[in-house]
Protein backbone atom coordinates (compact mmCIF):
# COMPACT_ATOMS: atom_id res chain seq x y z
CA UNK A 1 0.00 0.00 0.00
CA UNK A 2 2.63 2.54 1.09
CA UNK A 3 4.84 1.81 -1.72
CA UNK A 4 1.61 2.41 -4.15
CA UNK A 5 0.49 5.25 -2.79
CA UNK A 6 4.14 6.64 -2.80
CA UNK A 7 4.17 5.89 -7.03
CA UNK A 8 0.77 7.28 -7.18
CA UNK A 9 1.05 10.95 -5.27
CA UNK A 10 4.63 11.19 -7.62
CA UNK A 11 2.76 10.31 -10.68
CA UNK A 12 0.01 12.19 -9.71
CA UNK A 13 2.22 15.15 -9.20
CA UNK A 14 4.42 14.82 -12.46
CA UNK A 15 0.63 14.69 -14.58
CA UNK A 16 -0.43 18.14 -13.20
CA UNK A 17 2.67 20.21 -12.99
CA UNK A 18 4.71 18.53 -15.53
CA UNK A 19 8.40 17.62 -13.76
CA UNK A 20 9.40 15.35 -11.00
CA UNK A 21 8.82 16.59 -7.32
CA UNK A 22 11.39 16.92 -5.15
CA UNK A 23 10.38 14.41 -2.77
CA UNK A 24 7.67 12.78 -0.77
CA UNK A 25 6.76 13.29 2.88
CA UNK A 26 4.21 11.31 4.88
CA UNK A 27 2.42 11.27 8.09
CA UNK A 28 -0.22 9.29 9.56
CA UNK A 29 -3.73 9.58 11.21
CA UNK A 30 -3.95 8.31 14.93
CA UNK A 31 -6.36 6.67 17.42
CA UNK A 32 -6.78 7.72 20.78
CA UNK A 33 -6.07 4.72 22.90
CA UNK A 34 -7.52 6.81 26.05
CA UNK A 35 -7.07 10.84 27.56
CA UNK A 36 -9.84 12.00 25.60
CA UNK A 37 -10.19 16.03 26.36
CA UNK A 38 -7.64 16.17 28.08
CA UNK A 39 -5.13 17.66 26.07
CA UNK A 40 -5.78 21.27 26.23
CA UNK A 41 -6.59 20.55 30.01
CA UNK A 42 -2.65 20.16 29.98
CA UNK A 43 -3.01 16.47 31.04
CA UNK A 44 -2.13 12.89 30.05
CA UNK A 45 -3.34 11.45 26.54
CA UNK A 46 -2.22 7.75 25.07
CA UNK A 47 -2.56 7.99 21.39
CA UNK A 48 -0.86 5.79 18.64
CA UNK A 49 -0.11 6.49 14.98
CA UNK A 50 -2.20 4.40 12.92
CA UNK A 51 -1.16 2.77 9.41
CA UNK A 52 -3.18 5.16 7.11
CA UNK A 53 -1.48 7.91 6.05
CA UNK A 54 -1.06 11.12 4.08
CA UNK A 55 1.46 11.29 1.41
CA UNK A 56 2.71 14.97 0.04
CA UNK A 57 4.79 15.23 -3.62
CA UNK A 58 6.31 18.40 -2.84
CA UNK A 59 8.87 20.50 -5.11
CA UNK A 60 10.17 24.47 -4.55
CA UNK A 61 9.97 27.19 -6.71
CA UNK A 62 11.62 30.14 -7.67
CA UNK A 63 8.94 32.33 -7.68
CA UNK A 64 6.28 33.25 -4.53
CA UNK A 65 3.67 31.39 -5.41
CA UNK A 66 2.08 28.57 -3.63
CA UNK A 67 -0.19 26.02 -5.97
CA UNK A 68 -1.59 23.06 -3.69
CA UNK A 69 -3.71 20.15 -5.26
CA UNK A 70 -5.13 16.48 -3.92
CA UNK A 71 -6.31 13.41 -5.48
CA UNK A 72 -9.70 14.39 -3.39
CA UNK A 73 -10.46 17.64 -5.08
CA UNK A 74 -9.48 18.24 -8.50
CA UNK A 75 -8.59 21.67 -8.56
CA UNK A 76 -5.14 23.48 -8.06
CA UNK A 77 -5.78 26.68 -5.97
CA UNK A 78 -2.90 28.62 -5.86
CA UNK A 79 -1.69 32.04 -3.53
CA UNK A 80 1.84 33.74 -3.21
CA UNK A 81 3.10 32.40 0.03
CA UNK A 82 3.02 35.71 1.82
CA UNK A 83 -0.29 36.85 0.97
CA UNK A 84 -1.84 33.88 3.08
CA UNK A 85 -3.80 34.59 6.03
CA UNK A 86 -6.31 33.37 8.59
CA UNK A 87 -9.19 35.24 6.39
CA UNK A 88 -7.80 34.35 2.83
CA UNK A 89 -8.07 30.80 2.84
CA UNK A 90 -10.48 28.21 2.83
CA UNK A 91 -11.87 24.27 2.05
CA UNK A 92 -9.20 21.46 2.27
CA UNK A 93 -6.62 23.71 1.04
CA UNK A 94 -6.56 25.67 4.38
CA UNK A 95 -4.62 22.56 5.87
CA UNK A 96 -1.58 22.89 3.36
CA UNK A 97 -1.74 26.77 3.33
CA UNK A 98 -1.99 27.24 6.72
CA UNK A 99 0.81 25.08 7.94
CA UNK A 100 2.84 27.20 5.52
CA UNK A 101 1.65 30.35 6.87
CA UNK A 102 1.95 28.71 10.58
CA UNK A 103 5.46 27.75 10.14
CA UNK A 104 5.74 31.85 9.22
CA UNK A 105 4.62 32.51 12.16
CA UNK A 106 6.67 30.13 14.87
CA UNK A 107 10.01 29.82 12.57
CA UNK A 108 12.52 31.95 11.28
CA UNK A 109 11.61 30.15 7.09
CA UNK A 110 12.72 31.98 4.49
CA UNK A 111 9.86 31.05 2.18
CA UNK A 112 9.51 30.51 -1.29
CA UNK A 113 7.26 29.19 -3.60
CA UNK A 114 6.05 25.37 -4.26
CA UNK A 115 3.73 23.25 -5.89
CA UNK A 116 2.07 20.51 -4.07
CA UNK A 117 -0.09 17.29 -4.34
CA UNK A 118 -1.44 15.46 -1.93
CA UNK A 119 -3.07 11.66 -1.63
CA UNK A 120 -3.99 10.01 1.45
CA UNK A 121 -5.79 6.87 2.88
CA UNK A 122 -6.91 8.29 6.13
CA UNK A 123 -10.65 7.97 6.06
CA UNK A 124 -11.78 11.82 6.72
CA UNK A 125 -14.52 13.27 9.21
CA UNK A 126 -13.87 9.42 11.18
CA UNK A 127 -12.13 10.95 14.09
CA UNK A 128 -8.86 9.85 12.89
CA UNK A 129 -7.41 13.18 12.42
CA UNK A 130 -7.06 13.29 8.69
CA UNK A 131 -6.32 16.77 9.30
CA UNK A 132 -3.17 16.39 11.28
CA UNK A 133 -1.69 13.84 8.59
CA UNK A 134 -1.82 16.73 5.82
CA UNK A 135 -0.80 19.21 8.39
CA UNK A 136 2.05 16.99 9.83
CA UNK A 137 3.24 15.34 6.16
CA UNK A 138 3.25 19.13 4.85
CA UNK A 139 5.08 20.66 8.21
CA UNK A 140 7.99 17.96 7.61
CA UNK A 141 8.18 18.94 3.77
CA UNK A 142 8.65 22.53 3.96
CA UNK A 143 10.49 22.40 7.45
CA UNK A 144 13.47 20.11 5.00
CA UNK A 145 12.91 22.19 1.82
CA UNK A 146 12.91 25.50 3.33
CA UNK A 147 15.70 24.64 5.53
CA UNK A 148 14.04 25.75 9.36
CA UNK A 149 15.20 22.41 11.55
CA UNK A 150 12.21 22.86 13.64
CA UNK A 151 12.24 19.42 16.26
CA UNK A 152 9.21 17.06 16.01
CA UNK A 153 7.36 18.91 19.07
CA UNK A 154 7.61 22.41 17.47
CA UNK A 155 6.63 20.68 14.00
CA UNK A 156 3.39 19.28 15.89
CA UNK A 157 3.05 23.08 17.40
CA UNK A 158 2.77 24.46 13.57
CA UNK A 159 -0.01 22.16 13.01
CA UNK A 160 -1.11 22.51 15.54
CA UNK A 161 -1.65 26.42 15.18
CA UNK A 162 -2.74 25.86 11.38
CA UNK A 163 -5.53 24.33 13.15
CA UNK A 164 -6.50 26.84 15.38
CA UNK A 165 -6.25 29.69 13.79
CA UNK A 166 -6.39 29.14 9.65
CA UNK A 167 -9.22 25.86 9.81
CA UNK A 168 -10.65 27.77 12.91
CA UNK A 169 -10.88 24.49 15.24
CA UNK A 170 -9.85 24.84 18.66
CA UNK A 171 -8.11 21.79 19.51
CA UNK A 172 -5.32 20.75 21.89
CA UNK A 173 -1.97 19.27 20.48
CA UNK A 174 -2.83 15.41 20.83
CA UNK A 175 -3.40 14.58 17.20
CA UNK A 176 -0.70 16.41 15.62
CA UNK A 177 1.93 15.03 18.01
CA UNK A 178 0.66 11.24 17.85
CA UNK A 179 1.74 11.87 13.84
CA UNK A 180 4.92 13.24 14.32
CA UNK A 181 5.85 11.00 17.27
CA UNK A 182 4.43 7.42 16.60
CA UNK A 183 6.40 4.35 15.98
CA UNK A 184 5.99 1.39 15.30
CA UNK A 185 3.60 -1.08 17.52
CA UNK A 186 4.11 1.23 20.19
CA UNK A 187 1.39 3.98 21.63
CA UNK A 188 2.63 7.29 22.62
CA UNK A 189 1.98 8.59 26.43
CA UNK A 190 2.42 12.05 26.19
CA UNK A 191 1.91 14.77 29.14
CA UNK A 192 0.75 17.81 27.36
CA UNK A 193 1.56 20.30 29.96
CA UNK A 194 5.41 19.94 28.84
CA UNK A 195 4.92 17.37 25.37
CA UNK A 196 7.67 15.40 27.23
CA UNK A 197 6.54 11.54 25.49
CA UNK A 198 7.07 8.14 26.21
CA UNK A 199 6.63 5.18 23.84
CA UNK A 200 4.94 2.29 25.63
CA UNK A 201 4.98 -1.19 23.90
CA UNK A 202 1.56 -1.93 22.88
CA UNK A 203 1.57 -5.62 22.50
CA UNK A 204 -1.14 -6.44 20.71
CA UNK A 205 -0.10 -8.43 18.06
CA UNK A 206 1.88 -11.06 20.48
CA UNK A 207 -1.44 -11.25 23.02
CA UNK A 208 -3.50 -12.20 19.97
CA UNK A 209 -5.31 -9.06 20.07
CA UNK A 210 -6.19 -6.68 17.01
CA UNK A 211 -8.03 -3.18 17.54
CA UNK A 212 -10.41 -2.47 15.52
CA UNK A 213 -11.80 0.92 14.09
CA UNK A 214 -15.43 1.29 13.97
CA UNK A 215 -16.31 4.43 11.83
CA UNK A 216 -19.82 5.48 12.35
CA UNK A 217 -20.01 7.71 9.28
CA UNK A 218 -21.55 10.02 11.06
CA UNK A 219 -19.20 13.34 9.97
CA UNK A 220 -17.84 15.60 13.31
CA UNK A 221 -16.69 18.84 12.95
CA UNK A 222 -14.64 20.59 15.66
CA UNK A 223 -15.06 24.01 14.49
CA UNK A 224 -18.75 23.44 15.50
CA UNK A 225 -20.25 24.20 18.77
CA UNK A 226 -19.83 21.12 20.88
CA UNK A 227 -16.34 20.67 20.78
CA UNK A 228 -15.60 24.50 21.99
CA UNK A 229 -18.01 24.64 24.52
CA UNK A 230 -16.77 21.52 26.44
CA UNK A 231 -13.15 23.44 26.28
CA UNK A 232 -15.07 26.70 27.94
CA UNK A 233 -16.93 24.12 30.58
CA UNK A 234 -13.24 23.04 31.50
CA UNK A 235 -11.94 26.31 31.75
CA UNK A 236 -14.48 27.61 33.52
CA UNK A 237 -14.08 24.59 35.84
CA UNK A 238 -10.54 25.26 36.55
CA UNK A 239 -11.20 28.95 37.40
CA UNK A 240 -14.04 28.05 39.87
CA UNK A 241 -11.67 25.75 41.66
CA UNK A 242 -8.88 28.85 41.46
CA UNK A 243 -6.83 25.76 39.65
CA UNK A 244 -4.44 27.10 36.21
CA UNK A 245 -5.88 23.84 34.63
CA UNK A 246 -8.00 21.10 35.20
CA UNK A 247 -3.84 18.99 35.22
CA UNK A 248 -3.88 20.28 38.89
CA UNK A 249 -7.31 18.79 39.89
CA UNK A 250 -7.49 15.23 41.41
CA UNK A 251 -9.94 12.73 42.45
CA UNK A 252 -9.81 14.36 45.95
CA UNK A 253 -10.92 17.99 44.92
CA UNK A 254 -14.16 16.76 43.47
CA UNK A 255 -15.99 16.94 46.62
CA UNK A 256 -15.42 20.59 46.70
CA UNK A 257 -15.92 20.88 42.60
CA UNK A 258 -19.43 19.10 43.60
CA UNK A 259 -20.50 22.22 45.77
CA UNK A 260 -18.80 25.36 43.82
CA UNK A 261 -19.96 24.36 40.14
CA UNK A 262 -23.41 23.49 38.55
CA UNK A 263 -24.45 20.06 38.05
CA UNK A 264 -23.34 20.31 34.17
CA UNK A 265 -19.78 21.76 34.58
CA UNK A 266 -19.41 19.50 37.87
CA UNK A 267 -19.37 16.50 35.57
CA UNK A 268 -17.25 18.07 32.99
CA UNK A 269 -14.64 18.76 35.01
CA UNK A 270 -15.14 14.91 36.81
CA UNK A 271 -14.61 13.25 33.24
CA UNK A 272 -11.43 15.36 32.80
CA UNK A 273 -10.15 14.49 36.30
CA UNK A 274 -11.06 10.79 35.99
CA UNK A 275 -9.66 9.90 32.49
CA UNK A 276 -6.49 12.16 33.40
CA UNK A 277 -6.11 9.36 35.90
CA UNK A 278 -7.36 6.40 33.86
CA UNK A 279 -4.83 7.41 31.29
CA UNK A 280 -2.25 6.83 34.21
CA UNK A 281 -4.04 3.75 35.16
CA UNK A 282 -4.12 2.18 31.22
CA UNK A 283 -0.01 2.93 30.96
CA UNK A 284 0.38 1.31 33.91
CA UNK A 285 -1.68 -1.54 33.64
CA UNK A 286 -0.06 -1.97 30.18
CA UNK A 287 3.37 -2.11 31.55
CA UNK A 288 2.57 -4.17 34.34
CA UNK A 289 -0.10 -6.80 33.42
CA UNK A 290 -0.32 -6.06 29.04
CA UNK A 291 -3.10 -4.73 26.96
CA UNK A 292 -5.89 -7.67 28.18
CA UNK A 293 -5.87 -6.16 31.24
CA UNK A 294 -6.90 -2.49 30.40
CA UNK A 295 -10.41 -3.71 28.84
CA UNK A 296 -12.21 -2.06 32.09
CA UNK A 297 -10.36 1.03 31.75
CA UNK A 298 -11.37 1.21 27.81
CA UNK A 299 -15.10 1.10 28.83
CA UNK A 300 -14.87 3.16 31.89
CA UNK A 301 -13.38 6.20 29.57
CA UNK A 302 -16.69 5.18 26.95
CA UNK A 303 -18.95 5.95 30.07
CA UNK A 304 -17.67 8.89 31.57
CA UNK A 305 -17.16 10.33 27.58
CA UNK A 306 -21.30 9.29 27.09
CA UNK A 307 -22.66 10.09 31.05
CA UNK A 308 -20.15 12.95 32.03
CA UNK A 309 -19.00 14.90 29.03
CA UNK A 310 -22.15 13.99 26.76
CA UNK A 311 -20.17 13.59 23.52
CA UNK A 312 -21.04 10.77 22.59
CA UNK A 313 -24.04 9.92 20.17
CA UNK A 314 -25.94 6.78 19.56
CA UNK A 315 -24.04 5.22 16.51
CA UNK A 316 -21.08 4.94 18.81
CA UNK A 317 -22.80 3.77 21.56
CA UNK A 318 -23.98 1.03 19.89
CA UNK A 319 -20.92 0.04 18.74
CA UNK A 320 -19.09 -0.19 22.04
CA UNK A 321 -21.80 -2.27 23.77
CA UNK A 322 -22.06 -4.65 20.68
CA UNK A 323 -18.23 -4.62 20.31
CA UNK A 324 -18.38 -5.78 24.26
CA UNK A 325 -21.74 -7.98 24.07
CA UNK A 326 -19.32 -9.75 21.50
CA UNK A 327 -16.17 -10.24 23.29
CA UNK A 328 -14.05 -7.35 22.79
CA UNK A 329 -11.95 -6.55 25.71
CA UNK A 330 -12.63 -3.01 26.06
CA UNK A 331 -13.99 -0.30 23.80
CA UNK A 332 -14.80 3.25 23.65
CA UNK A 333 -15.93 6.28 21.48
CA UNK A 334 -12.37 7.77 20.13
CA UNK A 335 -11.07 11.60 18.96
CA UNK A 336 -13.51 14.57 19.99
CA UNK A 337 -16.85 12.68 19.84
CA UNK A 338 -20.15 14.19 18.45
CA UNK A 339 -20.11 11.35 15.67
CA UNK A 340 -16.80 9.81 14.16
CA UNK A 341 -15.25 6.34 15.08
CA UNK A 342 -15.33 4.15 18.41
CA UNK A 343 -12.12 1.49 18.34
CA UNK A 344 -12.39 -1.97 20.30
CA UNK A 345 -9.79 -4.25 21.63
CA UNK A 346 -10.54 -7.53 20.60
CA UNK A 347 -9.23 -10.94 20.28
CA UNK A 348 -8.32 -11.75 17.50
CA UNK A 349 -10.56 -15.00 16.80
CA UNK A 350 -13.61 -12.79 17.61
CA UNK A 351 -12.92 -9.86 14.88
CA UNK A 352 -15.14 -11.67 12.30
CA UNK A 353 -17.88 -12.25 14.51
CA UNK A 354 -18.04 -8.55 16.40
CA UNK A 355 -17.48 -6.78 12.37
CA UNK A 356 -20.95 -9.22 11.59
CA UNK A 357 -22.60 -7.96 15.07
CA UNK A 358 -22.51 -4.55 15.02
CA UNK A 359 -22.73 -4.42 11.09
CA UNK A 360 -26.01 -6.42 11.57
CA UNK A 361 -27.29 -3.89 15.02
CA UNK A 362 -26.43 -1.03 12.32
CA UNK A 363 -28.92 -1.89 10.08
CA UNK A 364 -31.31 -3.14 12.60
CA UNK A 365 -31.84 0.42 13.90
CA UNK A 366 -31.58 1.72 10.50
CA UNK A 367 -28.22 3.83 10.97
CA UNK A 368 -26.29 3.91 7.87
CA UNK A 369 -23.47 1.16 7.73
CA UNK A 370 -20.41 1.25 9.64
CA UNK A 371 -16.70 1.29 7.82
CA UNK A 372 -15.03 -1.21 10.19
CA UNK A 373 -11.24 -1.83 10.09
CA UNK A 374 -8.35 -2.96 11.57
CA UNK A 375 -5.23 -0.70 12.45
CA UNK A 376 -2.05 -1.49 13.91
CA UNK A 377 0.41 1.08 15.63
CA UNK A 378 3.19 3.01 12.75
CA UNK A 379 5.76 5.29 12.65
CA UNK A 380 5.43 8.88 12.58
CA UNK A 381 5.82 11.60 10.01
CA UNK A 382 8.95 11.41 7.79
CA UNK A 383 10.60 11.26 4.60
CA UNK A 384 9.89 8.79 2.36
C1 LIG B 1 -9.82 16.21 18.76
C2 LIG B 1 -8.77 17.29 18.98
C3 LIG B 1 -7.74 16.85 20.01
C4 LIG B 1 -8.38 16.33 21.27
C5 LIG B 1 -9.50 15.33 20.94
C6 LIG B 1 -10.26 14.92 22.16
O1 LIG B 1 -9.25 15.09 18.15
O2 LIG B 1 -8.14 17.59 17.77
O3 LIG B 1 -6.87 17.92 20.27
O4 LIG B 1 -8.85 17.38 22.06
O5 LIG B 1 -10.41 15.84 19.99
O6 LIG B 1 -9.47 14.16 23.00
Amino acid sequence: MTDLLIASVTSGFHKLYGYEPAGVWSAPGRVNLIGEHTDYNEGFVFPFAINRRTYAAISLRNDGLARVSSSFSPEVIDVPVDEITPESVAGWSAYPLGVAWALKQLAQAKQTGFDLYLESDVPVGAGLSSSAAIECAVAVALDELWQVGLDVRELARVGQLAENRIVGAPTGIMDQSASMLGQLDQGVFLDCRDLSAQKIDLGFAREGLELLVIDTRVEHRHANGGYASRRAACEAGAIALGLGSLRDATEADLARAAELLDNTTFRRVRHVVTENQRVLDTVATLRELGPRAIGRLLYASHQSMRDDFEISIDELDTAVETAMRHGAIGARMTGGGFGGAAIALCPIEKIGDITRSITAEFATLGYVAPNIFVVSAADGAHKN
